[in-house]
C-alpha cells in the first residue's frame, strides 16, 4: 500500500453491517439466532467476493488484477463455508427459507443506502 502510495485511513462505521445486524433475529430459538449470525457472514462474504470480481476485472495493473482475484477465490470460499455451516447444524429448507428473507431484506437496505466513493460496501 505504501509503495503504492496509500494510507489507510481511519476505521469507520460500516452503515451496510450495522444494517445486516439489526436484521439479526434478537429473540426466538438459539438455533435461528445461530443461522443468522451464518447468514450474515455469508452475506458479507458473497459481496466481498463480487467486489473483489468486478475490481479483478477492471483493472489494466496485472499484479492488482491478480491481488483482487485471489481474494475473490477467498471470499467465496468464506462464503460457502458459511452456507456449508449454516447447512451442517440446521436443516437445509429452513437454511434455504431464511436465506431468501436475508436477500430481501438486503435489497431493502441497499436501496437505504447512498454510493459513495471512499468505501467498497
Ligand atoms: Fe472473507
Amino acid at each position: 500500500m505504501e509503495k503504492r502510495g496509500g494510507r489507510l485511513g481511519k476505521q469507520r462505521k460500516d452503515e451496510y453491517v450495522n444494517h445486516l445486524l439489526n436484521f439479526q433475529q434478537k429473540g426466538g430459538h438459539e438455533d435461528l439466532r445461530f443461522l443468522d449470525r451464518l447468514l450474515t457472514m455469508a452475506m458479507i462474504e458473497a459481496r466481498s467476493c463480487e467486489r473483489f470480481k468486478r475490481l479483478s476485472e477492471g483493472l489494466q495493473d496485472e499484479y492488482l488484477r491478480k491481488f483482487y482475484r485471489r481474494f475473490m477465490e477467498s471470499e467465496a470460499g468464506h462464503y460457502k463455508l458459511f452456507i456449508e455451516l449454516a447447512e451442517h447444524y440446521i436443516d437445509k429448507e429452513i437454511v434455504r427459507k431464511r436465506w431468501a428473507e436475508w436477500l430481501e431484506a438486503e435489497t431493502l437496505i441497499m436501496q437505504q443506502l447512498s454510493v459513495r466513493g471512499d468505501r467498497i460496501h
